[in-house]
């Protein structure tokens, strides 16, 4: 017979910095009963400058470890990078339920008039082969175009910390998908980096009005509740958050991670 989940069983929620957040908001917004551990892999952030090795290399080990320790009753990538690259090799690595973050190409589609989808990811996530075969099978006929923007990654950090963002880099981002054959009639932006939603309200700016933006969280919330519909849950106290690396950095996020119910941070 299959063991019972302990009441008190976290969701862990995995990325490499403050992006996966994001996705905690939306986990929060559905499931206030859940407890959770949010896990930040900052000793390696970013991972879009990363090669395809080095992060299939580290993700599932680190989080077969975040496992091993934590003892969640559900892991979720809540990064795109990691997940377009790593997630057969984690769900192999892991005896449990692990949900992955997909650019939101499908419903963009479905929303766009225009014809016309921008994506924005980091450079290791729109070189993927996964966003291949998303645009194939879901945006025949649209044009999408992609754009790496490791930039915004540096500007949600610094968000998150309570700092302001350099107008330029949103800038720039805007302009390396206007800017292409077909960029003037973007309708709709893909947010296809967890990162990118927390400044969302700096890129609507940028982009100007007509613009709608789509990411996964949503819909990564509703497969997790999906997932544990019917188990037991305690929430008891505070949940934490979990670095791989100490520094000044992380101590300048407690208020933010405060925002998002996590009371504690702790190195792994
Ligand atoms: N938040 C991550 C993503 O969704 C990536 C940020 C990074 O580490 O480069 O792709």
């Amino acid at each position: 017979m299959a063991e019972k989940t302990a009441s008190n069983a976290p969701l862990l929620i995995f990325d490499s910095g403050v992006g996966g957040l994001s996705v905690l908001r939306a986990v929060r917004a559905l499931m206030p009963y859940a407890p959770v551990v949010y896990a930040a892999d900052n000793a390696a952030l970013p991972y879009g400058n990363k090669t395809e090795a080095q992060i299939a290399s580290r993700v599932p080990a680190l989080l077969g470890r975040m496992v091993e320790r934590f003892h969640p009753r559900l892991v979720t990538i809540a990064c795109n990078t990691a997940s377009t690259i790593a997630l057969p090799a984690v769900r192999e690595a892991l005896e449990l339920p692990v949900v992955g973050t997909v650019p939101a190409i499908k419903p963009a589609a479905a929303m766009t008039r225009s014809g016309v989808i921008g994506l924005l990811g980091t450079e290791a996530t729109i070189r993927q082969g996964y966003v291949d075969r998303l645009e194939a099978e879901f945006a025949q006929g649209k044009m999408l175009l992609r754009h790496a923007a490791p930039e915004l990654v540096s500007a949600a950090e610094v968000r998150l910390r309570g700092q302001p963002i350099d107008p330029a880099m949103i800038a720039r981002a805007v302009a390396g998908l206007r800017n292409q054959p077909g960029g003037e009639r973007i309708d709709t932006v893909v947010l296809a980096c967890t990162h990118f939603p927390l400044i969302e309200d700096e890129l609507a700016a940028g982009f100007g009005p007509g613009v709608s933006f789509v990411d996964g969280a949503q819909g990564i919330a509703r497969r997790i509740e999906f997932l544990t519909l019917g188990e037991e849950w305690a929430r008891n106290g505070a949940d934490f958050a979990v670095f791989t690396r100490e520094g000044s950095d992380v101590d300048a996020l407690a208020p933010a991670l405060r925002d998002y119910g996590l009371e504690r941070s702790m190195i792994l």
